[in-house]
């Protein structure tokens, strides 16, 4: 089934300029970009987008991490999206992440780990509204309302 996930590709990421690269591995892998910004996060923010692991030890340096700089953030559209967007980026600790992951290549700690993915469909779907409006998530695919001779005539 077609369905979809949402994904932040990470401070240390976007400051190390892999924006572009991540984003072309998820397109090539399948994944269509329904949605796409660049936003910083502030610690409420923080604290809201990860409500579930406030009360876990690691939760103030990924509030740190998370605030350090731009993000970028995305809806991804593809058959099986949760699960094969999980496979694609690896596993959270990057040790433990599989070759020719995202996070195998681009993590460089447990925290500092790249990419983050929905784990449900129900979280991505929450995930996304956090970020976009329904009018921001464009479900339109590329099609020329005249024939291409007639847009490339003058
Ligand atoms: P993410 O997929 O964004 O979900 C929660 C984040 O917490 C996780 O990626 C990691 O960046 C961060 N984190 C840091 N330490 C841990 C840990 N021990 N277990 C799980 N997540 C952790």
């Amino acid at each position: 089934m077609t369905n979809r996930t949402f994904t932040i590709i990470k401070p240390n990421a976007v400051g190390l300029g892999h924006t572009g690269e991540i984003l072309e591995i998820i397109e090539k892998a399948g994944f269509r970009i329904l949605a796409l910004k660049m936003v910083c996060l502030s610690r409420s923010d923080t604290e809201k987008f990860y409500h579930v692991h406030k009360e876990r030890p690691f939760f103030r340096t990924l509030n740190l991490f998370m605030t350090a700089g731009p993000i970028v953030v995305a809806v991804l559209e593809k058959e099986n999206a949760v699960a094969d967007f999980r496979t694609l980026i690896g596993a959270t600790d990057p040790a433990k992440a599989a070759e020719g992951t995202i996070r195998k290549r681009f993590a460089e700690s447990k925290t500092r780990n790249a990419i983050h993915a929905s784990d449900s469909n129900e979280n991505a779907a929450w995930e996304a509204s956090f970020f976009f409006t329904d009018k921001e998530i464009l479900e339109t695919t590329y099609q020329l309302p005249v024939s291409p001779e007639e847009i490339d005539k003058d």
